[in-house]
């Protein structure tokens, strides 16, 4: 994975700490706890505070992405293209659940994270697909821009920016409250990792 594109920051951040991360399950809808929203309104500063603030921010649909990015009080665009990596049959479930209820399934992933798809959900395979016009759209853009998204989503982003292997996509560590800053240089990216909450 490799692109050229116009020299600005982009960045890239999952959203806040939500319920559902506190009680360790995959997918879901939940509200940011009172953490999340700490560093929601820590990355707002952090936004605010840069010379050239993002032409564009861009949230998932999903409501802890649009809590994170809302303390920055300016125009943001929702899009369903950044939703998480749908779990299927598995959304709300613990891993440990998964491991128990669905033992091949489990298997089945941890052999080929990449590949896996959950039934009635999707596979990192699916989500480099689905983001492919999404990535177009990026490339077009200027000025900075910031990206509030999910662990996979962020993942496959930042391969795409990194020239990470596809193998290693699904496997990068995107913690929560980090801002990455990715500044497209001729192969690759200059990365910037800031922790807003400890
Ligand atoms: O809820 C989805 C997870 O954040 C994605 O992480 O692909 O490592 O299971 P995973």
């Amino acid at each position: 994975m490799n692109i050229h594109i116009a020299p600005r920051t982009i960045w890239l951040t999952r959203h806040g700490e939500s319920t559902a991360n506190m009680a360790g399950v995959v997918g879901t809808d939940m509200p940011l706890t009172a953490r999340g929203a700490q560093y929601a309104k820590q990355l707002a500063s952090f936004i605010n505070d840069q010379p050239q603030g993002p032409g564009s921010i861009w949230t998932s649909t999903l409501q802890r992405t649009i809590q994170t990015a809302a303390p920055m009080n300016r125009a943001t665009n929702a899009l369903k293209v950044l939703d998480e990596i749908d779990a299927g049959i598995c959304d709300g479930m613990t891993y440990e659940q998964i491991a128990e209820q669905m033992p091949a399934e489990f298997a089945q992933r941890k052999a080929d994270k990449l590949r896996y798809r959950y039934p009635r959900g999707e596979s990192y395979v699916d989500v480099i697909a689905r983001l492919d016009p999404f990535i177009l759209e990026l490339e077009r853009q200027r000025e900075p821009v910031l990206i509030v998204a999910h662990n996979a989503i962020i993942r496959v982003l930042h391969g795409y920016l990194s020239g990470t292997s596809r193998e290693d996509v699904p496997h990068t560590p995107i913690p929560l409250h980090t801002v990455i800053g990715m500044v497209p240089k001729a192969y690759g990216c200059d990365e910037t990792r800031t922790v807003l909450v400890k």
